[in-house]
């Protein structure tokens, strides 16, 4: 047994408050009206914001990371496994607002306006990160400069699968230049000579194991993000129905036409073929 097993607590806890910033986090949980459900799907909108902000860390550290060179290939596998935690926990989040019928949601849905989720921005750097690089996605948010710009950074950035191509090439793999050193601020969308080096990776497992890894988790990343929308998706179903968003658009139909995207999609593509 510890010797300090038996000591009472600490009371002088306001480390722990400046250190989480308690006295301005809890203080931003005002709903804008008195409706019972409101401060469930306020509290849930800002965990999310939390989780997206902690994946955009993350997945920013492991794109760093394998683009250096020499690229540390297992730092970036493990950075990508941790924010498989978080992205477990954010989908868990969607638990809180399983009851939401649409009669509560519509208790509040005016208070919120045209607000809608399209417009986070941490979501969009996240979808940037993932490669999905739709021109329009920058235009949402032209009124606030400093957001734009961060964006169009990150637009301009390597995606993590980006980096992948580098890698691969950088490590021997034929992988063709163009390809490699790819404008990232175009879309990619999957190539027939990437599918073939990633068989290549995973049915030599023994000599490419740290490559056959980082498939894995980049392939485990995205699936993690689809289940996120798919469950988005449900949420909207059943708390609204097939009403128009608040943004505008068609809402739940809108959302179906994203909901299959396959990111990575050379990742996807190997899978018709296997491997031994
Ligand atoms: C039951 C609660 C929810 C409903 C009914 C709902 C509804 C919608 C709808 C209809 C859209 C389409 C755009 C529009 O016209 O507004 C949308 C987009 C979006 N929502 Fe939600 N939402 C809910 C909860 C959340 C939460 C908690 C978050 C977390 C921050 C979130 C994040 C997003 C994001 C990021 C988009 C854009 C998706 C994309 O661009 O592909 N939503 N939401």
């Amino acid at each position: 047994m510890p010797a300090n097993a038996t000591a009472p607590p600490r009371t002088d806890l306001n480390e722990y408050e400046d250190y989480a910033r308690l006295g301005a986090l809890l203080t931003l949980q005002q709903p804008r009206t008195d409706a019972p459900a409101e401060l469930s799907f306020l509290v849930v909108t800002q965990i999310m914001e939390l989780y997206f902000t902690l994946l955009r860390h993350e997945w920013e550290s492991a794109r760093d990371v394998l683009t250096r060179p020499g690229a540390d290939v297992h730092r970036a596998v493990r950075t990508l496994r941790r924010a498989h935690g978080a992205q477990d926990a954010l989908l868990a989040s969607w638990e809180a607002l399983r009851t939401l019928t649409p009669a509560e949601f519509d208790e509040f849905r005016d208070a919120f306006g045209v607000a809608s989720g399209i417009q986070s921005y941490q979501y969009r750097h996240i979808e940037f990160l993932l490669g999905a690089r739709h021109p329009r996605a920058l235009a949402v948010h032209e009124q606030t400069p400093r957001i734009h710009a961060e964006l169009a950074a990150q637009a301009a950035a390597p995606s993590l699968y980006d980096a992948a191509l580098k890698l691969l090439r950088g490590r021997g793999f034929a992988v063709p230049e163009g390809l490699a050193e790819r404008d990232p601020r175009t879309e990619y969308q999957g190539d027939d000579r990437l599918v073939a080096v990633w068989r290549a990776v995973y049915c030599d497992q023994p000599r490419h194991g740290d490559l056959a890894d980082l498939g894995d988790a980049l392939f485990d990343t995205a699936e993690r993000h689809v289940r996120w929308k798919q469950r988005h998706l449900l949420s909207v179903w059943r708390s609204m129905g097939d009403k128009p968003g608040s943004a505008g658009t068609s809402g739940a139909q809108w959302l179906e036409r994203g909901v299959h995207r396959k990111y990575f999609p050379d990742l996807w593509t190997v899978r018709d073929q296997g491997w031994a």
